[in-house]
Order: C-alpha cells, then structure tokens, then sequence
C-alpha cells in the first residue's frame, strides 16, 4: 500500500490489512520482502529494543532515528511513526514541529498519536495540514500511570460507550485510519462497523479491517513478557542463543576461524619477513 487511499479501498473491498512493526533497516526490509501492507515503527522500539519498561521513555530522535532506518529498509512500503510520550500534548506550534521532523526529516508517510476527545484538535490541525493521522485508542500505553496498569478495555457498557464516541470523533477530526488496542472481540466488532475508516486491531479480535502485531513479539525475539493477544510465529532467540553458544565453543576450541574463513599468502612472504 502506498496511500491512505489504499486503506480505506481495503476496508471498502472487505480485505483485512497486515500491518506489523519496525525499527531498523532489515526488519523493514523483511516486513516489505514478506508483502506486509503497512509498518508501524511503534513508541514499542522503547521496550524491544531500547530496553526500557514501558514506551514513556521514548523521544522525538529515537523516533526519528529508527523512521529513518525503516525508510531506508522499506522505501516501497506505506511508513506509519508514533509520536511518542508527551510529543503532542503541548502548544499546537510544538506538536507541529515535531511532527514535522518525522514526516520531513524521518520520511514517515503518517503520524499515529494516542487518544480521543483530548487530542481531536491535533488530529483535524495535522490532518488539516496535510499530514495522514492514525489514531489509537483502547489500551494507550503512554497512559499506563493514569489508567493505572496494562488491561482490557471497554469491558463495561460504559467503558465501550465511551471508546465508541472516542472512535466516532476521530473519525470526524479526520484520522485516516484507527488502531483498537486490547478490546474485547464484541465492542470491536461493533466499532469497525460504525466506522468508515478502517480499524486496525493489536488485541480485539478477529473482526476489525487488519491487524498489528510487534516484530519482536511475532518472532519470538527477545524475553519481554508476550501478552495472550499475540501469536508467536517463530522463536528467533533461541536460534540466536544457541548460535552464540555455538561460536563462543568454536572459538574456546580454536575451530573458529577455519581455513576457509582465513586468508592467506605464500611462504616467502613469512620467509622474507625474518629477514
Ligand atoms: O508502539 C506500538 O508498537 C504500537 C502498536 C502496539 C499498535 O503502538
Ligand atoms: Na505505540
């Protein structure tokens, strides 16, 4: 896909969109080989990659560094990059400015932010100014102190009534696109048929217009906690480790290098060499 156009002929057309993160060249370069829809490079970077212990830590030039490193992996592939924690909650002139490094200087093709009623100005703004806006409601990981830990939401009449009308004024503000994180499959469901942009699931079932899903956690890469929504496809890190294990044997028993990893000259050349 290369528009936004392309993601709402999906949902027009009935055809779930794939969608998966990334957050450096050869991951992209692998989501585009695999004919993955559209890449995420998610506020995620900050737990799989960076080491933190929840995406708060995450800044603009992270952002911006592993946009860029994507763009250079995936440069035929629809480019979406979060806006990280407290990047859009300040002066309209300050969100501007930042989103402007990841579209301009990262070569981001949208922006998603997190969010309903409180960030509806940004989004018509952004939106307004050209810039493609995904939204993100449901479980919004840079809220996890307010919404005090990482659970389900819209369980309730209540909560699922106020993640629709979330939804709904997105919709309104201009948005191009909405990711439901952690719903349940029902109040999901419901909110892809009320909307006419497409909805794209991380945890709400199997009924929204595509699905997200985090690199690392597709591929069994690394050790953070896999939450129950997520299918691991693979289990790359213990084909790492033991690679690793295998090389660091190799080397202790002197059988790596071999000879055919080793480069050579003639013997006078050693000859000559004492003199
Ligand atoms: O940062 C991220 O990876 C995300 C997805 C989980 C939707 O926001
Ligand atoms: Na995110």
């Amino acid at each position: 896909m290369k528009t936004t156009a392309d993601f709402k002929k999906r949902k027009r057309e009935n055809e779930p969109i794939s969608m998966v993160t990334a957050y450096d060249a050869p991951s992209a370069k692998f989501a585009e080989a695999a004919g993955i829809d559209a890449i995420l490079v998610g506020d995620s970077l900050g737990m799989v990659v960076l080491g933190y212990d929840s995406t708060i830590p995450v800044t603009m030039d992270d952002m911006v560094l592993h946009t860029k490193a994507v763009k250079r992996g995936a440069a035929s592939t629809f480019v979406v990059a979060d806006l990280p924690h407290l990047s859009y909650h300040g002066s309209i002139d300050l969100t501007l400015a930042n989103v402007r490094r990841l579209i301009q200087e990262a070569g981001a093709d949208a922006v998603k932010l997190e969010g309903g009623s409180t960030v509806i100005n940004e989004i018509r703004t952004l939106t307004e100014a050209g810039v493609p806006v995904m939204a993100h409601l449901g479980l919004t990981p840079q809220s996890v102190a307010v919404m005090g830990g990482y659970r389900i939401q819209g369980k309730d009449r209540k909560g699922a009534e106020a993640l629709l009308q979330d939804a709904l004024a997105v919709e309104k503000a201009g948005a191009f696109s909405l990711v439901l994180e952690c719903v349940p499959t029902e109040v999901a469901a419901f909110i892809t048929e009320a909307l006419s942009i497409p909805v794209i699931g991380i945890g709400a079932g199997p009924k929204t217009d595509g699905q997200v899903l985090v690199y690392h956690d597709l591929i069994g890469y690394g050790d953070v906690h896999v939450p129950k929504f997520v299918k691991a496809y693979t289990n790359v890190s213990e084909m790492i480790v033991a690679s690793l294990k295998e090389y660091h044997q190799e080397v202790k028993q002197r059988v790596f290098p071999a000879a055919e990893h080793s480069f050579t000259v003639s013997e006078d050349v050693i000859s000559g060499l004492y003199g």
